[in-house]
């Protein structure tokens, strides 16, 4: 396969972390139930998949190391809002999550970025509540980020921010109900929102393309863009037809095992060097 990759941009580059350790071991969202444990082969398999369909596409993928106890770390969307050299450390809302942290923070300072931290008080989860779609930072708040995160990180970087009220706890970060394609396109799932939510988003987006309840629970619009190709778990055939509609290039891969923990592509990964749809001011 050929190896595209946004115009104007360097290669994309993508954090992710082996599921080494990766298991339900707590329930903080409603799809995590201890008593449907993930598969661990399972788990390796999908993850390897997703691994190398990024490659494929033209990304570089970075790994940051495993750690026993920290079962999510898999989730590397939460570590951070990136923002050209500057990582904005995740505060975690849930204790069981506050341990990645400490490994987020030592990873970035060693590969040569610069870790910020939140003001106290604050809860943020990095780029699972946070994603620019061109300069404006639009963040999900009230489930696991405070909208004064949101609100200081606009501040601290000088860009405009729109809080987004997320009122589905099975939607519980802006990732897994909005999802930006390009700086004038984005996917979303309006019941994840409240109406204030939903008209800012049609208000500020110029296209924007509905998912249905039953692809939303398939994690459609937890999908990673990488130029013009968008990497998703399998079962969303709806949203994968729009996209191809609009000239984009759908790619599905098995990530059953992540959803039980309530991840899917997205939720995986971290761009580095900034999402296609992001115009870092
Ligand atoms: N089990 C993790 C949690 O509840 C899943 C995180 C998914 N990450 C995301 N960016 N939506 O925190």
């Amino acid at each position: 396969m050929s190896a595209p990759s946004a115009p104007g941009r360097s290669q994309p580059t993508i954090l992710m972390c082996p599921p080494d350790y990766y298991g339900i071991e707590y329930e903080i969202n409603p799809w995590m139930s201890r008593s449907r444990a993930s598969d661990d082969e399972r788990a390796r398999q999908q993850w390897k998949a997703l691994f190398n369909l990024l490659t494929s596409l033209g990304a570089t993928v970075r790994l940051m190391p495993p750690e026993k106890g920290l079962p999510d770390l898999v989730f590397t969307a939460n570590a951070a809002l990136m923002w050209n050299q500057v990582a904005f450390l995740a505060r975690f809302r849930h204790a069981a999550r506050q341990g990645e942290t400490p490994c987020d923070e030592a990873w970035f300072r060693e590969q040569g970025y610069e870790p910020r931290s939140l003001p106290a008080g604050w809860d943020f989860e990095g780029a699972g509540d946070a994603l620019f779609c061109g300069e404006t930072l639009f963040g999900g708040y009230l489930i696991r980020s405070d909208a004064g995160a949101l609100q200081w990180l606009a501040a601290q970087i000088g860009c405009p921010a729109i809080p987004l009220q997320l009122v589905d706890d099975r939607y519980y970060h802006l990732d897994t109900c909005f999802c930006p394609l390009t700086t004038d396109t984005a996917i979303y799932y309006p019941p994840a929102f409240d109406d204030y939510g939903q008209r800012a988003l049609r208000e500020q987006i110029p296209r924007l393309i509905t998912v249905t309840d039953e692809e939303a629970a398939r994690f459609a619009c937890n999908a990673v863009v990488i130029g013009s190709h968008v990497v998703l778990n399998t079962g969303c055939p709806q949203l994968e037809a729009e996209l191809a509609r609009i000239g984009l290039t759908p790619h599905s891969t098995e990530l059953g095992e992540f959803i039980k923990a309530g991840g899917s592509a997205k939720c995986l990964t971290l761009r580095l060097d900034g999402e296609d749809a992001a115009v870092w001011p």
